[in-house]
């Protein structure tokens, strides 16, 4: 909720880029923000006002002289406490009129007026883009502080590729969040989180797995974000949604998930092991689906302690690991914290009601290398993520250095 208490004025004017304005609103909501839509009448045949209305649950405002806007002087009115003023998409048009003093509808006329930061994201056509006038306008503007996010080169709606393309929407969150001073208490770290179970194949339609369910890991990686973070999740299968704003990268087994944490790991200065990684794989997988008969013996052999293997590699990141115990839970959590060379350790009875695999809420100790304990009661898996988030930023910031 980087954006919390923020007012926000959203342009959005006349291009096909309209539609990624309603993945911008949502996302400037879910980061706490006070938004209100300002159309242009073009800007309405691309999507309907209703669409803007609903998501923001405020009236969306395109007219100067609508019947029902009372008394107040409107675009004056709008404008009065607004943090930032952010048109995505821009186009050519509004730049224009805007470098040039024009205000002929209600947002140019709020620009001209406006007493806070703009930022404007253009989207056009490349042909439009590199157009010398649109050009020297965006010159112009710069040279006034006014801010311009984008555009991207890329694929175009005509079809063609070049420079017009609009940012997408968490870029622009990003932009602004830094324009407007927001720094999380992660901001300049990477998190490297891994998620969910593994599957390792017995054959081409059964597997070994466990109970995970992502959630705790995907809490994390979402909090992290929030917090200003750059996230790397590194998921095993999970029927969950990826988090908006983080990279995902997708694995089956427990070698896979080795391999893309030591590939990232040096990008990383957390570590957070949340998965619940399947400590052994058949030793052979059979290539055809194995019929049914009497019994069989699987012959079962470990998979790599990716915890393990990472913590000898690691240069001075801060790691921390789960325990997932059924019982003797301080003494097991403490053992794994010292073979494992970790920093802290989330110990959980995955057998209590309100904790551990697929549930909404888990109840946690946090051990920390000079082995003190600290035990929480049962939280939603949210909260139990920023605790431990608190917890590791505390702990980096009172010098931690791996
Ligand atoms: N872990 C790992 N690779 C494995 C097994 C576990 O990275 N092959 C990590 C988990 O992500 C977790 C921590 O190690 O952060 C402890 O996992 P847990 O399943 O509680 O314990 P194990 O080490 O597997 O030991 P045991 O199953 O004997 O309790």
């Amino acid at each position: 909720m980087t954006l919390a208490g923020k007012k926000i004025i959203l342009g959005v004017t006349g291009s096909i880029a309209a539609y990624k304005a309603v993945f911008l609103l949502r996302r400037l909501i879910e980061e706490g923000a006070d938004v209100t839509v300002v159309m242009t009448r073009y800007a309405t045949n691309f999507v309907a006002p209703l669409t803007f209305q609903v998501l923001s649950k405020k009236p969306v405002y395109s007219g100067m002289f609508d019947p029902d806007q009372g008394k107040d002087i409107i675009h004056l009115y709008l404008n009065r406490g607004a943090d930032v003023i952010l048109v995505a998409p821009a186009t050519a048009n509004i730049i224009g009129k805007m470098a040039n003093g024009i205000a002929d509808d209600l947002l140019s006329t709020m620009l001209i007026a406006a007493r806070c930061p703009v930022i404007l994201a253009p989207a056009m056509d490349y042909e439009m883009y590199e157009n010398p006038v649109v050009q020297k306008n965006i010159s112009y503007l710069r040279n006034l502080k006014i801010d311009f996010v984008g555009p991207e080169t890329g694929l175009l709606a005509s079809g063609d590729t070049g420079p017009g393309r609009m940012s997408e929407p968490d870029d622009i969150i990003t932009f602004l969040e830094d324009k407007l001073g927001i720094k999380g208490d992660l901001s300049g770290h990477t998190v490297l989180i891994t998620a969910g179970p593994t599957r390792e194949a017995i054959d081409p339609v059964r597997y070994i797995s466990s109970r995970s369910s992502g959630k705790m890991g995907y809490a994390i990686a979402e909090a992290a974000k929030s917090r200003g973070a750059k996230v790397i999740l590194i998921t095993g299968p999970a029927s969950l949604t990826i988090p908006q704003g983080i990279e995902a990268i997708n694995v089956i087994t427990a070698e896979e998930m080795l391999d893309a944490v030591m590939n990232r790991l040096s990008d990383s200065t957390v570590l957070i092991m949340t998965a619940a990684v399947s400590d052994f794989r058949p030793a052979e997988k059979a290539i055809s689906k194995i019929k049914k008969g009497e019994a069989i013996n699987l012959k079962l052999i470990k998979t790599p302690d990716i915890l393990e293997e990472v913590c000898k590699k690691k240069g001075n990141q801060f790691v921390v690991g789960f325990a997932a115990e059924t019982e003797d839970l301080i003494t097991n959590a403490k053992e794994k914290l010292r073979i494992k060379h970790l920093d802290m350790i989330v110990a959980n009875n995955v057998s209590l009601p309100g904790a551990g695999f697929e549930k909404d809420t888990n109840i946690v100790t946090l051990i920390d290398k000079e082995g003190k304990i600290k035990e929480y009661p049962e939280m939603p898996k949210s909260d139990v993520a920023d605790m431990i988030l608190d917890n590791v930023i505390s702990k980096i910031n009172k010098g931690y250095n791996g």
